[in-house]
């Protein structure tokens, strides 16, 4: 599912304010230390808790391994200015249906910044246009609303509620199915791009500023 380009670990994804690159084994102690974090963990199906130590390194190499071979694409998120920083973690992973799922976490001190929002954006820019795929799939917790908040923002649509089971966790919990369809995206893509949108703050600023500096013509 996932092309080339991805394969490598020179791929680099680059937005306003992130990098998302390939894991790497000196991403290890900030993986343990936010992942390993209760109120991250028990909102995914996959990160124990406790985070056993020696279960990180299996791990970044399994991340790379599947990036690798194009079974799933999984991306450390950095600040860009501090690119060796691990601060969260993306992924898109291959499913029966030929969609992708995609997955994230940012640790705790990292949260409500609009990051996660900002990596999602990327990584499905990427996905539709390097893969040929109709929809991107994504789910959550009932319990986990900043979750929610990320992928409405993103464009997804809530399909229904399911019971899941998350290893992790240790059983079935509720869980939220969220969907964002090709053309949705392109329609939200062209939208942002021809469509009326507020100036950044910054703007706003300089605009009024050089309109109060205008001399009245009447
Ligand atoms: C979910 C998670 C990745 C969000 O990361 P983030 O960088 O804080 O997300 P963003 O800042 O881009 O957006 C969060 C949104 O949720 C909102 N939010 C946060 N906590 C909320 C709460 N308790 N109730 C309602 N909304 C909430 C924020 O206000 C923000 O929305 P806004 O931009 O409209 O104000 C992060 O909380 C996390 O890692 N949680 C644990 C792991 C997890 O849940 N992973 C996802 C598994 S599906």
């Amino acid at each position: 599912m996932f092309p080339e380009l991805t394969r490598d670990d020179v791929f680099r994804l680059e937005t306003r304010r992130l990098w998302l690159r390939w894991p790497r084994i000196a991403d290890a102690t900030a993986i343990l230390c936010l992942a390993g974090e209760k109120a991250v963990a028990e909102m995914t199906a996959a990160i124990p808790h406790p985070y056993p130590t020696q279960a990180v390194d299996p791990f970044v190499f399994a991340t790379r391994k599947g990036n690798a071979l194009g079974e799933h694409l999984v991306l450390a998120i950095t600040p860009r200015e501090k690119p060796n920083e691990l601060i969260g973690m993306i992924g898109a992973h291959k499913q029966a249906t030929g969609r992708p799922f995609i997955g994230y976490w940012l640790g705790t001190p990292h949260w409500n910044k609009g990051y996660a929002t900002e990596a999602v954006q990327a990584l499905i820019d990427t996905m539709f246009s390097l893969v040929e795929i109709d929809a991107v799939e994504a789910d959550t917790r009932v319990i986990n609303p900043a979750s929610r908040r990320v992928l409405e923002k993103s464009g997804f649509r809530q399909e229904g509620s399911f019971l899941k089971s998350l290893p992790a966790r240790g059983g079935l919990f509720p869980c939220e199915q969220y969907r964002l369809d090709r053309s949705t995206w392109a329609a939200l893509k062209s939208w942002s791009v021809s469509g009326w949108a507020p100036l950044p703050a910054a703007e706003q600023q300089q605009q009024a500023e050089r309109f109060s500096e205008e001399p009245c013509m009447a």
